[in-house]
């Protein structure tokens, strides 16, 4: 078997990759999970393939996490979106101490050992004011993409202060504070700074070790990246790769098991020699 896959069926974004045996990732796919989410996992996976010309028979173990991931239903095992992202930062940041996962739902803080094993976590309960939620809805109230968000927010020179607490009167907010005159960029680096707040409340209750790294959909965003580094006032782990970390992580746990399948078999191979 050449190669290994990892499935991250998210809340809002579902990421497939596809590594080698080097842990190298060879392939990947990033699509909007929508309402049909086994459809979700079945097209990110093989969209990954596909772009690679990579053969399905050819990998050999995959390992779907995210919250949907029961409904990867060709994969072979289900592991958590914790363990998967704290493994996948790991690895790309061997440095790494503590994981900040920023999704479309959830914002995750994550303290993490040298191994990648994850010690602690800590995520935001039922409230989404903190995450990607929380700018899609400024996003929709400003009629910007989001991919733009974080570009305009860092030309603030005078940031507003958000009050509201919930993703559900943020669209108001952010609205009122337009019919009051204020420019978008300071209402969008006042978004920022405020889910920055949340998210930094979440990483001093895991406790925060040196290396910090960023991952999920949200550190594609450089207005959210600059906003977390001003608040904890050290540089973060960012890599282009950080929306797949998740993905990443669930290809490495498939590829242990590759590779312990692969050992174990070679054991009995030789207890039969030796039989
Ligand atoms: N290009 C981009 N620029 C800025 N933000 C982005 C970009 N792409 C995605 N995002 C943000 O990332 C979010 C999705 O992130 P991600 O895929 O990690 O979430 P998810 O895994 O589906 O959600 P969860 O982990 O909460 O279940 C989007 O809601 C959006 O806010
Ligand atoms: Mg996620």
């Amino acid at each position: 078997m050449k190669y290994a896959g990892g499935v991250d069926v998210g809340s809002t974004q579902t990421k497939a990759v596809i590594i080698d045996k080097k842990k190298k990732i060879v392939g990947r796919c990033l699509i909007d999970t929508g309402g049909d989410v086994t459809r979700a996992a079945e097209n990110a996976f093989s969209q990954a393939l596909m772009d690679e010309g990579i053969d399905r028979s050819e990998v050999g173990y995959v390992v779907g996490t995210g919250y949907g991931r029961y409904k990867v239903t060709f994969g072979d095992r289900q592991v958590t979106e914790i363990s998967c992202h704290g493994r996948g930062a790991a690895h790309m940041f061997p440095g790494t101490r503590t994981v900040l996962d920023m999704g479309g739902q959830d914002t995750k803080a994550i303290k993490v050992l040298p191994s990648g094993e994850i010690q602690d976590f800590c995520m935001n309960d039922k409230c989404a004011a903190g995450t990607g939620r929380f700018l899609g809805a400024a996003a929709k109230a400003l009629d910007i993409p989001l991919s733009e968000l974080g570009e305009i927010a860092l030309k603030s020179g005078k940031p507003v202060r958000i009050s509201t607490t919930c993703t559900v009167f943020a669209e108001a907010e952010v609205l009122s504070w337009l019919g009051k005159g204020k420019k978008v960029e300071d209402i969008l680096w006042g978004v920022h700074q405020s889910i920055a707040a949340r998210s930094f409340g979440l990483l001093v209750r895991v406790g925060i070790n040196d290396e910090i790294t960023f991952t999920g959909g949200v550190a594609k965003n450089v207005g959210m990246i600059k906003a977390m580094e001003d608040k904890l006032r050290r540089k973060l782990n960012v890599s282009d790769d950080s929306h797949f970390m998740g993905a990443l992580g669930a290809a490495l746990f498939a590829l242990d098991s590759i590779i312990s399948e692969e050992t174990s078999g070679r054991v009995t191979g030789k207890e039969r020699e030796i039989a």
